[in-house]
């Protein structure tokens, strides 16, 4: 059940705390994950830590301000120490995909920011190959959107559906839109990735390639942790 998951979240949420150090700054992801990392930096906090983050969604932000957590400005250049985040797939090369939330786009540039990236998940995200069970989320600018859709399905061959929300196109936080691509299985994700990025009108990807430094991994038998 989701209550089962949740402690799983949990439990690598309180693993990532002994990465986190006084002063620094941490990239702070987004979803229901990292919403239970940014909890527990609250304690942290009222212990007398003083730590900063680069938030990567308004939501996260309210949680970080909760945590009294101080958030840098978005025009500010970031020393991201730390980025904590979660993911939606995680295959055996630690390549993830991201962008179940819609907050790739931001999750990106700061894991690629930060000096180590940790990604927490529970035990039901690792997937012996990314595709088949979760939709790859893909951002794209809506101008022209219909044939940006129409490049992805002909380059992947697969289904491509506009996400929407509440009846409307969903909208991401820098106005864009995503469509979820149903792919059967992503033999080599790197290339994808690369032959995605060609495509025009494509913003990012929800596959994050060679970005994950450290993978923690709620499971019934306990935590465990990978350095990649
Ligand atoms: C947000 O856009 C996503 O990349 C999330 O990080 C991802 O969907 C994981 O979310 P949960 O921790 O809620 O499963």
């Amino acid at each position: 059940s989701d209550t089962d998951l949740s402690a799983y979240k949990r439990s690598a949420a309180l693993t990532a705390l002994d990465y986190v150090k006084d002063g620094m700054v941490l990239g702070l992801g987004t979803g229901s994950t990292a919403k239970e990392f940014i909890m527990a930096l609250g304690t942290k906090v009222a212990a007398g830590m003083k730590l900063r983050g680069v938030s990567t969604s308004r939501e996260t932000a309210t949680l970080a301000d909760r945590s009294g957590i101080v958030l840098l400005d978005d025009n500010d250049h970031w020393p991201i120490d730390v980025a904590v985040d979660g993911a939606d797939q995680v295959d055996p090369s630690f390549n993830l995909i991201k962008g179940g939330g819609g907050a790739l786009l931001k999750e990106k540039i700061v894991a690629v920011s930060a000096k180590q990236f940790i990604v927490l998940i529970d035990y039901t995200k690792r997937v012996p190959f990314l595709g088949k069970t979760f939709p790859l989320p893909i951002e794209v600018i809506s101008f022209g959107w219909r044939n940006t859709a129409r490049a992805i399905e002909a380059l992947t061959r697969s289904r491509v559906v506009l996400r929407e929300q509440a009846g409307a196109p969903f909208r991401t936080e820098s106005g864009n839109l995503i469509v979820d691509t149903h792919m059967a299985r992503i033999d080599n994700p790197r290339e994808l990735d690369a032959a995605l990025h060609h495509i025009p009108g494509i913003v990012e990807t929800g596959l994050f390639i060679d970005c994950a430094d450290v993978l923690i991994v709620g499971t019934p038998q306990g935590v465990e942790t990978y350095h990649a």
